[in-house]
């Protein structure tokens, strides 16, 4: 892994420059400290709300909506130049298995590009109105937006909220994970070297509960987006309703897939499981639910099971099948979780490569059988390779399970029935469903968000430019 620059750098107002304190930069393969990181405090944090808010009133809030949309292309395109470099980084920073993190470089690029395409086709409106009126709407930047990014997939959600942010003309003050910063920096590098002006993008690494905690409730922020758990998605939206901000969170979920009796197992096989172990299950969409039609739980307990057996698990840049979790604390929380199923059948686990190195943050991957709808596993987020299979009897039994928990984030259904496709599609209680996939491989065109714990607010796609903008309604009579 090469680093073209200094992981101790925070980036405010066009300036490099190291923080006092530092934090580890420790590698998940190995649980070994490689580096050291900044560790941004409060004061840092205003001096980059105070730099976004100078830049929006400077040369970025001139720029037309096409330059800005040639920027963000020219930054696709430094990223795609250095794809395999950035997820080298990411490899070793968050323990991703290298195809896996190489994909999240390409993500990172796909973003820059459609909302480079898209940004200067945001409209407004004319609104018919009474004689003598004319009346439109204009979409304008919220100003400065705050953007506080988890480690499970640092480039793809920093392309998704900063991607939208800067396409709309908004400077973006960006808080990455304390574990994993190392690819939000070397973006705020390649922006800065495709030529986004000072200012524009602030990047302060540092605590969630120091920069983050400063971050989201700092009065000269206009616009809060937070990806991470429900506790602290709470925490950031009670700070921003003291200034009376909007935000936009997401927060996860214990996204199902339902499997009728009537679906093409061998088409569905291979996304059950996957969908489970990608990432070692340490992803927002995660299915860590699988509903499966009483007919056929045996048979998908079975192949799901044969499956399992095959699983690898070992250093990312040996990139097997599952790589390490993020961190000792995330290892403990799994861990933890997994104790709770000694009233469970354990179906199936991977296994633990020999060579993994022994302080890696290595968790087998479990699948769980005979699972009721209530029980923890099948109610809490595990956030590491598990999955629950669970039976049910018939629709209206599979959408009382699949909707039974706090979350809504996504659904996959599996049936070769039209009708039935599209009755789940409806009743389903979630931001995306999935007929006969799950994932659509990630569609960076495709809206994305929550219901209930889930969080609220649509990022990706085009609905995302909504969220980071706001509409101004002018009426000009003239008679
Ligand atoms: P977290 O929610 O604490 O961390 C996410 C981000 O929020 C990080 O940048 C962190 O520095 C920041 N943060 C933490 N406390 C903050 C505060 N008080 N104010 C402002 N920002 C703050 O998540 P954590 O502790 O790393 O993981 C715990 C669990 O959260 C996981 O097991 C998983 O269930 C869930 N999670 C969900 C994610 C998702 O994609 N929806 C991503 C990461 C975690
Ligand atoms: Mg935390």
């Amino acid at each position: 892994m090469t680093l073209w620059y200094d992981p101790r750098e925070i980036l405010i107002g066009g300036q490099w420059r190291r923080t006092p304190a530092t934090l580890a930069l420790d590698d998940p393969s190995t649980g070994e400290a490689f580096g050291e990181i900044a560790r941004g405090q409060a004061s840092d944090i205003d001096e980059a709300v105070a730099a976004a808010e100078a830049a929006r009133h400077g040369v970025w809030g001139r720029t037309t909506a096409a330059e800005r949309g040639r920027l963000m292309a020219r930054i696709g395109q430094m990223i795609l130049a250095r794809a395999d470099d950035l997820a080298q980084i990411e490899a070793r920073d968050v323990g991703k298995p290298l195809k896996q993190a190489k994909g999240d470089a390409l993500a990172m690029a796909r973003y820059m590009e459609f909302y480079a395409g898209a940004a200067d086709k945001i409209m407004g409106e004319t609104i018919p109105y009474m004689d003598g009126y004319t009346v439109y709407t204009l979409r304008e930047p919220h100003g400065v937006t705050g953007h506080i990014i988890p480690w499970n997939y640092p480039m793809q959600i920093l392309g998704r909220s900063v991607g939208a942010a800067l396409a709309m003309g908004n400077t973006c003050v960006v808080k990455p994970a304390e574990e994993a910063c190392l690819t939000a920096l070397a973006f705020a590098r390649i922006a800065e070297e495709a030529g986004l002006p000072p200012g524009v993008l602030n990047v302060v690494p540092g605590l969630g509960e120091e920069a983050g905690a400063a971050l989201s409730s700092h009065p000269g922020i206009h616009h809060v987006s937070f990806t991470g758990s429900v506790g602290v998605g709470m925490l950031i939206q009670a700070a921003a309703a003291r200034n009376v901000v909007p935000v936009t969170l997401e927060l996860g979920g214990k996204s199902p897939q339902l499997v009728f009796e009537d679906a093409d197992l061998d088409k569905a096989l291979p996304f059950l499981v996957n969908a489970g172990i990608q990432n070692a299950g340490q992803t927002c969409s995660a299915s860590s639910r699988i509903l499966v039609h009483r007919s056929l739980y045996a048979q998908v307990v079975d192949r799901m099971a044969a499956r399992y057996r095959t699983l690898r698990v070992g250093p990312a840049l040996a990139d097997l099948d599952v790589g390490p979790l993020i961190s000792a604390r995330q290892k403990e929380i799994v861990e933890g979780m997994l104790a709770l199923s000694s009233d469970l059948t354990v179906a199936a686990r991977g296994q633990i490569v020999a060579d993994a190195p022994k302080g890696g943050f290595y968790v087998a991957p479990t699948l769980l059988a005979d699972v009721t709808p209530g029980h923890r596993l099948a109610q809490d987020e595990i956030f590491g390779p598990a999955q629950v299979v669970i039976p049910f009897d018939d629709e209206e039994d599979a959408v009382a399970i699949a909707n039974g928990t706090e979350f809504g984030l996504v659904a996959g259904v599996w049936s070769e029935n039209g009708g039935r496709q599209m009755r789940m599609a409806k009743r389903l209680r979630a931001g995306q469903v999935f007929l006969n996939n799950y994932g659509a491989g990630g569609g960076v065109e495709l809206p994305f968000g929550g219901v209930g714990k889930s969080g609220h607010g649509r990022e990706k796609g085009f609905e995302a430019l909504y969220g980071f903008s706001v509409l101004k309604t002018v009426a000009a009579h003239h008679g």
